[in-house]
């Protein structure tokens, strides 16, 4: 452990003695969230762990990372400095990189703004209330179509091979303006580094703490560094051709408006601050990034949870009947209809907290929690998972149950339940992709659920078991669908 002077009257996070190097690292085990939830049971909310050399603070339970992130918000704002972090986005990322300063603040605000002009806002040219909802339904019709005529052709089919490049032509569409058909053999070689990454980026990951074993045969850095290189190369090539072609009185994507900002210099005149050209279009990097894997895993739990409880699937089917028919598409505002299909995507949220830790955070000064002193640059995990299976908050937090973000009555959701749910982080780093994020799985799924019905392959059983990493998925598995109202009906 590092020395540290521990001021009087506070005291040093408590937490596991120190075992040899590899013993204790090994105790992390392949589910972390599930061993660091045991050992915050043991040693409270607040403890610490040592990872090769480096001490980590590990933060639960929902009223100290209130206390933590918000409440405290400016001294665990930061970004630890880990090794794989510097191979993300040429270690410019917003999300990653270790710059916790104005730059990143003026950053963040510019891809925020960004991302609302090109998604949320009001669309006026358009029989869609935004584009965002223009681009999902016509990607969620598409993928209607192709699990149907999939069905047909093979019988079942892995839904996630193809959700996967629906999700990602929609952050395509807002980012860069085009879309990619579903064998676009490019487009899928991008997309695929997606597992690879997550399992490296995770909180955790022993190479980004130990160093020998960066080296090792059989550690995945160097594919790591190589997916990284690949991806950035992708985007590269698609803002080439938008400054190729870029024409500041026709801003036609979230690219476009970028370089706009960059060659107008608009970016925060009055702090006189400068940033680079790269760092400003390369923001669009973390947006592409970050829009498509979390949604795709969201979107393919939810379809899992549907197989798995097919009288809950029918309750969901009757709803959207009720509610919406089969007459038109599934809009954003008719989410209030929907309380039931609402209730069952957070409940999904909930059950498999496929973001189990936060992206890692670090304190940017000394600071003090409960009691606790935290030294400057200390690397913090924000456990979401043992939020989200507390059994403090929630009643039977390992049952399947959408009802209990239900208010009595079951018309609308209860805000107070849904509020508790912990997903997208919270404070200064919390998503900027939370609205866009909860917004799309809601279209894909009402879509997807209107006119489909998703059953398992007759003989095979569903592995719910998540698989660690800074997104969890479930064990890919094949299913099949029913169209509910055939063409010839
Ligand atoms: C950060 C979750 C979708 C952009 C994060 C974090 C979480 C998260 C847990 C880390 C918060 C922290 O470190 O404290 C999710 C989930 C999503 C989703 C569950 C979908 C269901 C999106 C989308 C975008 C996006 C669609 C953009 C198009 C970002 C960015 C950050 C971030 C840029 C970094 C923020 C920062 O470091 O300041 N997200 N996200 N996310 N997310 Fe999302």
């Amino acid at each position: 452990r590092r020395r540290i002077r521990i001021p009087p009257g506070l005291k040093e996070p408590p937490g596991p003695s120190s075992l040899p190097l590899i013993g204790r690292n090994l105790q992390l085990g392949p589910n972390p969230h599930l061993r660091l939830t045991a050992l915050s049971k043991q040693y409270g909310d607040i403890f610490q762990i040592q990872i090769g050399s480096r001490p980590v603070v590990v933060l639960s339970g929902q009223d100290t990372l209130k206390q933590a992130l918000i409440r405290q918000g400016d001294a665990f704002a930061g970004r630890p400095d880990l090794y794989s972090f510097r191979f993300i986005n040429e270690g410019k990322s917003l999300t990653f990189s270790h710059e916790y300063t104005e730059v990143w603040r003026i950053r963040r605000k510019l891809a925020q703004s960004a991302l609302r002009t090109f998604a949320t806002d009001e669309c006026r040219n358009s029989t869609h209330s935004c584009l965002l909802e223009e681009h999902v339904s016509g990607e969620a019709q598409r993928l209607v179509g192709i699990f149907t005529e999939l069905t047909r052709s093979r019988g079942a089919f892995d839904p996630v091979r193809y959700i996967v490049v629906s999700v990602a032509n929609v952050i395509c569409a807002l980012c860069f303006g085009k879309r990619y058909a579903h064998d676009d053999q490019e487009f899928l070689g991008v997309l695929s580094v997606a597992d690879e990454f997550v399992k490296t980026a995770a909180s955790g990951n022993l190479a980004d703490f130990v160093p020998i074993l960066r080296y090792l045969p059989g550690c995945s850095m160097r594919k790591f560094i190589n997916i990284n290189i690949q991806f950035t190369n992708f985007i590269k090539k698609i803002v080439t051709e938008h400054y190729n072609t870029f024409d500041k009185d026709n801003i036609r994507d979230i690219t476009d408006s970028l370089i706009d900002h960059c060659q107008d210099k608009k970016v925060d005149e009055n702090a006189n601050i400068q940033i680079s050209d790269e760092k400003i279009v390369g923001l669009v990097n973390d947006l592409f990034g970050a829009g498509f894997d979390t949604i795709t895993t969201g979107l393919s739990w939810t379809i899992m949870y549907l197989v798995k409880y097919p009288d809950i699937q029918k309750k969901v089917q009757e709803e959207i009947d009720e509610n919406i028919g089969r007459a038109r598409s599934p809009q954003i505002s008719d989410k209030l209809l929907l309380p039931y299909t609402e209730a069952f995507i957070l409940e999904s949220f909930r059950h498999s907290s496929f973001v189990p830790f936060t992206i890692p955070h670090c304190t940017t000064k000394d600071t003090t929690l409960n009691g606790y002193f935290i030294p400057k640059n200390t690397c913090v995990f924000v456990n979401q998972w043992q939020v989200n299976h507390d059994s403090s908050l929630w009643k039977d937090p390992f049952t399947f149950c959408p009802q209990r973000f239900l208010n009595p009555d079951g018309k609308s959701i209860n805000k107070a339940e849904s509020e508790k749910l912990l997903l997208f982080g919270m404070g200064k780093r919390r998503c900027i992709g939370e609205s866009i994020g909860r917004i799309e799985i809601f279209l894909f799924f009402t879509a997807l659920v209107q006119q489909l019905q998703f059953e398992k392959k007759p003989g095979q059983d569903i592995d719910m078991t998540p698989q660690y990493g800074l997104t969890m998925k479930h064990k890919r598995c094949e299913v099949q669908v029913v169209h509910r109202f055939p063409a010839t009906e």
